[in-house]
């Protein structure tokens, strides 16, 4: 197999309709970030390349829920994008956009090429549409019930609840986005991509294309879980999809196209294309041709994405390429699944997330701390789990304790025994015996054997596997803390100075190896271990690949005699004060999203009449007894005196009284409610509680003290 001449790196395009999130970081961007930065230190030659995806509904809605226009919503996320990847370390060649007007060109060129080849069905068909904003309804314009899962707040492409696509007729009960009122069906006519013509190919070029012999073909399988979906897919059988829209806001239909007026391009025709754009934009800023890039066999194009884009870049854009015939396949879709947060489901609209320009202002130089916990928890290859608590656990035992305690152990060596210079070591010294391990053979020995993990390390990066990739160099460093630990330098320095040398070279030289090593995984650490070491910063485009040769020929990556710098900690702990923090604003922030969700969503009730509301019967009663439901977090059982009787009720309130705090306590209850029976236990009555501005419930009790029980309530 030969290597590729060149390497095109993709990450999905981020809809600029609100901020970054920790999510977005383990999907589509760290685990590209790495790739290319180890492609690059590799020698390789790599663009890298994204940008915000700035049409759709996605972005139309956010406007005019925030009474803005699209263009000043874009504007903010993709200035507040930008400025975030480069904060956290994503090393794109190009951050490019989709309102740029080169990419308008560029996917007008590709609909133009597609429909002078006939590749376009023209079809008429009916589509929701809002009588009340005149405009249809297409993905996200529309809500309703999930055909298959019955989540009630399915969208018109796609069920977030059950991952199923929809398309919108499917909904039930479907509601307007924009009015909230009922739609119509409405005529109108589009281009559609006919799927089933291309069903057979695609299905041959899943399932071979990538184990041709006589390609090029990425070393790594695709992943089962990206597979799994394309093949669910394609069981089902392709059909026709529309390539465009009536919409206000996106790309326009090409005017010399009969029937383009108020058509815009379908936001998964122009988004995919903005690969193409954002590549054209870097050449012409560096006097590159952009084309081998897309259009040489010798370039491996792979698409770094969440599992929510797979379909769209593993079968319909595939297609529009194969359609056009001049452009190259991606060799890969390495997709990432999803990373829960504190056990829910990560949640913009709940605003249950980690926002990375919030985490880089609360914990300013802590960039790698994240990095480093979002690529050890990267979902690779199924969902996976970030809490506060496993973030200071990893920088806590993992960076401080092993990382950053070896590195600074060295540097500290190094400084007091030989004044900061690396140490010669005597290359025939044979020291070879039971209590003395350490020798010139064992210096080498390690050094190969260094060589092997690192080559490792590479191996797990090609084959996408970054969570073992990083685990590896986590051994590595282990590895260096044993070397300190087994020959106690700190000790022989005193009994048997002359032996120490060939440690303290060594474990400089793991140090060294490190420094590079990490760079695609945290490269402000690498940058730190450098300015340790007294070195310049590590080559982004050879730094790995001069390091392998180096160790491959024998040679040392530290000279003897160089100069290292002082020490000063690459990791510090984190307290719990921190995390709890961080673990309050959570909560809170979702609270707030909460509370102003419930004000427009909580209406006043339909009317009812003066006997509706007095066949309620409400009397005061007083607490008497109260404990726990067994099993049930939630639940007391309450015993009330309401004067002319006893009541046992079930009330969901354990979360906000103790029982024994609520004995004595009035109530208002709710006497005649039909008798239940919750978790074996027969509940008479309904405790009135109302909630406070904090989420809690409180007691709706008469304010005068010793109100006689069995009062009724009007
Ligand atoms: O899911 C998303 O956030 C989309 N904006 C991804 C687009 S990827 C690409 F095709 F542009
Ligand atoms: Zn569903």
């Amino acid at each position: 197999m030969r290597q590729y001449d060149r390497y095109l790196i993709t990450s999905a395009l981020p809809y600029a309709n609100g901020p970054l999130h920790i999510g977005h970081l383990a999907g589509a961007y760290l685990s590209a970030d790495i790739y290319a930065r180890f492609r690059r230190m590799m020698g390789e030659d790599v663009v890298f390349v994204c940008g915000s995806d700035e049409h759709g509904a996605a972005i139309t809605l956010r406007a005019a829920k925030d009474g803005k226009t699209p263009k000043e919503i874009v504007d903010h996320y993709h200035g507040l994008f930008k400025e975030t990847f480069d904060r956290i370390g994503v090393s794109f060649d190009i951050y490019h956009r989709t309102s740029a007007d080169l990419h308008h060109k560029t996917s007008q060129e590709f609909f133009t090429n597609l429909y002078e080849k006939g590749e376009f069905e023209v079809i008429e068909s009916e589509q929701y549409y809002d009588e009340e904003q005149k405009q249809f309804l297409a993905d996200r314009y529309i809500s309703g019930t999930c055909p298959k899962c019955g989540n009630e707040e399915a969208y018109g492409d796609q069920c977030e609840n059950c991952g199923s696509t929809l398309s919108p007729t499917e909904l039930i009960n479907p509601k307007s986005k924009i009015s909230g009122g009922t739609p119509v069906l409405k005529k109108t006519t589009h281009w559609y991509l006919p799927l089933n013509k291309y069903e057979a190919w695609l299905k041959k070029w899943i399932a071979e294309g990538n184990k041709d012999d006589q390609q090029l073909h990425d070393p790594a399988e695709w992943k089962n879980h990206v597979l799994g979906q394309c093949n669910s897919w394609l069981d089902n059988g392709l059909h026709p999809r529309s390539m465009t829209r009536d919409l206000p806001w996106g790309v326009d239909v090409p005017h010399h196209i009969e029937g383009h007026e108020g058509k815009k391009l379908y936001v998964w025709m122009d988004a995919p294309i903005g690969y193409i754009s954002a590549t054209k934009q870097w050449a012409e800023e560096k006097g590159k041709d952009w084309e081998p890039y897309w259009k040489d066999e010798d370039t491996a194009l792979i698409h770094f994405i969440g599992k929510d884009n797979i379909v769209f870049h593993c079968l319909i854009f595939p297609s529009i390429l194969n359609a056009h015939g001049d452009y190259i396949l991606p060799v890969n879709v390495p997709a990432n699944q999803f990373v829960n947060l504190e056990g829910d489901k990560l949640s913009t609209s709940k605003n249950w997330a980690v926002w990375v320009h919030e985490y880089l202002d609360d914990l300013p130089g802590k960039e790698d701390e994240l990095r480093y916990c979002m690529i050890k928890n990267m979902p690779e290859t199924k969902d996976s789990e970030f809490t506060w608590k496993s973030y200071q656990e990893a920088n806590n035992s993992e960076l401080v304790n092993n990382l950053a305690n070896f590195v600074n152990r060295v540097i500290v060596l190094t400084n007091k025994y030989y004044e900061g210079a690396v140490p010669e070591f005597d290359e025939g010294q044979d020291l070879v015996g039971p209590d003395d391990p350490m020798d010139a053979a064992y210096h080498d020995s390690e050094l190969l054997r260094l060589f092997d993990d690192l080559h490792q390390v590479g191996d797990y990066i090609r084959q996408y596997e970054f969570r073992n990739a990083l685990q590896k160099l986590m051994e590595i460093s282990s590895k260096g803390n044993q070397i300190l630990q087994a020959n106690e330098p700190w000790k022989k320095q005193k009994t048997n100075p002359e032996e120490v040398p060939v440690v303290m070279n060594l474990a400089l030289q793991y140090v060294a190896a490190l420094g590079t090593a990490i760079k695609p995984f945290l490269p402000f650490t690498s940058d730190k271990i450098s300015a340790l070491l007294n070195l310049p910063k590590v080559d982004d485009h050879s730094g790995f690949l001069s390091l392998m040769d180096a160790l491959a020929e024998g040679e040392h990556p530290l000279k003897s005699g160089h100069i290292i710098g002082k020490p000063s900690h690459l990791f510090s702990r984190i307290d719990d004060s921190v995390i709890e923090a961080q673990v309050e604003k959570l909560k809170a922030n979702a609270h707030k999203k909460e509370e102003a969700t419930a004000a427009v969503s909580n209406p006043v009730k339909e009317e009812v009449t003066f006997d509706d509301f007095t066949k309620m019967d409400i009397r005061t009663a007083t607490i008497i007894e109260a404990s726990k439901v067994k099993k049930a977090d939630k639940l007391l059982q309450i015993k009330l005196d309401l004067g002319f009787e006893t009541r046992t009720v079930v009330s969901g309130i354990a979360q906000y009284y103790k029982p024994e705090d609520i004995i004595g306590q009035q109530v208002s209850l709710l006497a005649n409610l039909a008798p239940r029976k919750i978790r074996g236990v027969e509940s008479k009555g309904m405790i009135l509680m109302a909630e406070n501005s904090d989420g809690k419930l409180v007691f709706v009790a008469p304010s005068e003290a010793s109100f006689e029980n069995g009062s009724g309530i009007r």
